[in-house]
């Protein structure tokens, strides 16, 4: 082994804090399934709680299991530190609990997942946060944006359900000259194909429930950035206002997705290319939106900023919602649902299920057209996927042309 080169992303993900001559030789880390630590004395507790000495205190503040994911997600995205939470929303409303007042203003993307969206307009916006959604592909609408009271920037890259594209660096660059912190939602790219704090972001968030956790079995969210900031979230955010702490098994099934992260998403990725080919030379389809699709309107962004595009796919039919929908309804191996990342290829209709939470008017406003499908593509055999939305597909254009 070359001592002097650290070790790859695979291989972290795998081994990174964890010593199996520390735990009887197990080879995977300890569950630590416990609400509580005992304190050798009474003293020893008050030292803890005054932060005089470092370890646990109750599992809603920390716990091993959960350090060891944290560090390892953290490491894997090149931040400080890292939090595991109860769910992507648990991240999200911890972070933005813990940094933004009233009287704050919030610059944000014009497409974000639904309750994203309606945390900001129906949540924050009611404690007198002032949301203001810009076209953050647009570096001059991201400038106009930013007033004094602008205190973060927050964006998803590729942005669900469209896929649109914000270039981080640029981006950051903008918001930091005016004084205000990053945060963007890394859940479609992962640390595999985006790292988005070694770009300039300050914060990364993610819902775990998709790749990370890879499996569809749990439900968990993970931030990460600077110690400092981090440490500010786990105290204020996640101890005190949201209470939305992971629990230990969930922290145990996303270590055990991590080790297959980097496998997984190349397997995602090529699988995805060639489903997205498929639709965008396909008679019965308007429009696909793939960041690896040459024709895509920010293909070059996406060359830059991602090595490989994940496996996310918005497309329209040209039958619009009704041959979307039909189409849908004939599909027997990929499974309709909501959520993404999983084994299990995932399909379903934004307007009236993840982004339901827009009114039709804040669609339209939004960029989230009626008729789009969004699908997760799987780890099933590609032939398998392909066949499934062929006949799915060739159906619907039977019936349209009848
Ligand atoms: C991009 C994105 N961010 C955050 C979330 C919220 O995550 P969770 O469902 O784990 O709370 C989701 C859920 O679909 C998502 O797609």
């Amino acid at each position: 082994m070359n001592q002097h080169r650290p070790n790859g992303f695979a291989t972290r993900a795998i081994h990174l804090g964890y010593d199996p001559t520390e735990h009887a030789g197990a080879l995977t880390p300890p569950l630590h399934l416990t609400s509580t630590f005992a304190f050798d004395s009474v003293e020893q507790g008050a030292a803890l709680f005054a932060g005089e000495r470092a370890g646990h205190i109750y599992s809603r503040i920390s716990n091993p299991t959960l350090d060891l994911l944290e560090r390892r997600v953290a490491d894997l995205e090149g931040a400080e530190a890292g939090l595991a939470l109860a769910s992507g929303m648990g991240a999200i409303t911890s972070v933005m609990w813990s940094f933004l007042s009233p009287g704050d203003e919030l610059v944000t993307d014009r497409t974000l997942y639904g309750c994203t969206f309606a945390f900001m307009r129906h949540g924050l916006a009611k404690w007198g946060v002032k949301i203001t959604h810009a076209d953050l592909t647009d570096l001059d609408a991201v400038r106009a944006a930013m007033g004094p009271r602008t205190r973060m920037v927050y964006f998803e890259t590729p942005a669900n359900p469209n896929m649109r594209l914000v270039d981080i660096a640029a981006v950051s660059a903008v918001a930091h000259r005016a004084g205000a912190m990053v945060v963007v939602d890394n859940t479609y790219a992962t640390p595999v194909l985006t790292r988005p704090i070694g770009l300039g972001a300050d914060i990364v968030v993610h819902s775990a429930t998709k790749y990370m956790g890879g499996h569809g079995d749990l439900v968990g969210g993970i931030a990460v950035g600077r110690a400092e900031d981090m440490m500010q979230v786990r105290v204020v955010g996640m101890k005190d206002m949201t209470g939305a702490v992971m629990s230990p098994f969930n922290a145990m099934l996303v270590l055990r997705g991590l080790k297959t992260l980097k496998l997984r998403m190349e397997r995602h990725c090529q699988s995805a290319a060639i489903v997205a080919e498929m639709l965008a030379t396909h008679p019965g389809i308007a429009a696909v939106y793939y960041p690896g699709l040459a024709a895509f309107a920010q293909h070059a962004l996406a060359k830059r900023q991602m090595p490989g595009f994940g496996a996310m796919i918005a497309f329209e039919l040209k039958g619009g919602l009704e041959a979307g929908m039909a189409m849908m309804n004939r599909l027997k191996l990929i499974r309709r649902a909501v959520s993404l990342g999983d084994a299990e290829s995932l399909i379903q209709h934004p307007a009236s299920m993840t982004h339901s939470t827009y009114t039709a008017e804040e669609r339209q406003a939004h960029g989230i057209s009626e008729g789009l499908v969004r699908l997760s593509v799987g780890l099933e055999e590609i032939e398998d996927i392909l066949d499934d939305l062929l006949q799915a597909l060739n159906a619907s254009q039977v019936r349209l042309s009848a």
